[in-house]
């Protein structure tokens, strides 16, 4: 039995954001459990590990802490909404920037309903991070520039750091 206070935040979160990273924050105070999943496609390379973006992702966490409990996972094989089942999780949260990103979410909140029930809740993004987003800052970082402004001191400090060049 899935519940409504259950909720997972799923995403790419290559890098995450301040923009995740809010939205994490806001969707913890609305529910119990969030299940905060990194969704990939294997045959696709990202800019960062997995097990790396799960390791910013609890770090970045840790220092919201948030009243709740907090899983952080990956998923890469099937339909979310299995995996919302698996955990027993009713919602789905999304973070929502602009028109463009409602054009683009809908649909999937659409399907995903007719296909287990799911709900789909559409968090509005903080003004001061409506600009921000994974691919900018990916942008910014591979020209050298100064990513701190956009993501959260863990993610600045992995990125500004000589780890990634081992890392790559
Ligand atoms: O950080 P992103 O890249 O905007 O994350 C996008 C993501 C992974 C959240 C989005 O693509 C998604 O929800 N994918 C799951 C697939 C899905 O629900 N498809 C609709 C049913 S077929």
């Amino acid at each position: 039995m899935s519940s409504n206070r259950v909720a997972v935040v799923p995403g790419s979160f290559d890098p995450p954001t301040r923009g995740h990273l809010d939205v994490i924050r806001r969707a913890g105070g609305l529910y119990d459990e969030l299940h905060v999943l990194v969704v990939h496609n294997p045959d696709k390379h990202g800019m960062l590990p997995i097990e790396v973006r799960l390791r910013l992702l609890e770090e970045s966490i840790a220092e919201e802490r948030l009243p709740g409990r907090v899983v952080v996972g990956s998923w890469s094989s099937g339909l979310l909404v299995d995996y919302a089942r698996d955990v027993g999780a009713g919602v789905l949260v999304k973070g929502i920037r602009s028109p463009q990103d409602v054009s683009y979410e809908t649909p999937m909140a659409v399907v995903n309903n007719h296909l287990t029930g799911v709900e789909t809740v559409f968090l509005l993004a903080d003004p001061a991070n409506s600009v921000v987003s994974s691919s900018l800052v990916r942008q910014v970082a591979a020209l050298g520039g100064d990513v701190s402004p956009y993501v959260p001191g863990p993610v600045s400090a992995y990125l500004g750091s000589a780890e990634r060049t081992l890392d790559e």
